[in-house]
């Protein structure tokens, strides 16, 4: 039987539960990702698109859910607001911050070879290395496919924070 919204909002808690508590990640909380979504609401919405498709495509007995929840909730932890006036130093966002997620994320955290690689190299095509796992291809889809849907999201037209798939802000 699929998986229910509940049961994957369950294991995303459950599996992320010392980076959704870590102290660094009130600082996703108040910086804009896609329109009026948070960096902390699109995390949390791209690792329960991870576990939903790795559900509906009969993955369980090749993915590892604990690394892929965790490099999923860490994909975006640079921790800035790349919105931010900053003398042009986040120009290159796009390209640069997979590295940055993943290196602040190995300073906050004891990540495996499967979470840093799926970290660093999310951002895949725009930058050109390939993520090496299953789970880092899961959490690029995921990524794009929530990025997309939140910047054409009528909700970037109403400022409300809601919108997140476990209370998050
Ligand atoms: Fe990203
Ligand atoms: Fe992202």
């Amino acid at each position: 039987m699929p998986l229910t919204r509940t049961q994957i909002q369950q294991l995303v808690r459950l599996h992320g539960q010392e980076i959704l508590c870590h102290e660094h990640m009130q600082i996703e909380r108040v910086c804009y990702q896609h329109g009026v979504v948070t960096t902390f609401a699109h995390s949390i919405r791209v690792a329960c698109l991870t576990v939903w498709i790795a559900d509906r495509l009969h993955l369980w007995h090749r993915v590892d859910l604990h690394s892929l929840i965790r490099a999923a909730l860490l994909h975006d932890y640079f921790l800035y607001d790349w919105h931010a006036h900053d003398g042009g130093r986040h120009r290159m966002h796009g390209f640069t911050h997979g590295g940055t997620a993943m290196r602040n994320a190995m300073r906050d955290f004891h990540l495996n070879r499967v979470e840093r690689d799926s970290i660093e190299n999310h951002m895949f095509p725009l930058t050109p290395i390939p993520p090496r796992y299953l789970e880092g291809y899961l959490v690029t889809i995921a990524d794009k496919i929530s990025a997309t849907r939140e910047t054409f999201s009528f909700d970037r037209f109403y400022k409300t924070k809601t919108n997140t798939c476990i209370s998050g802000k």
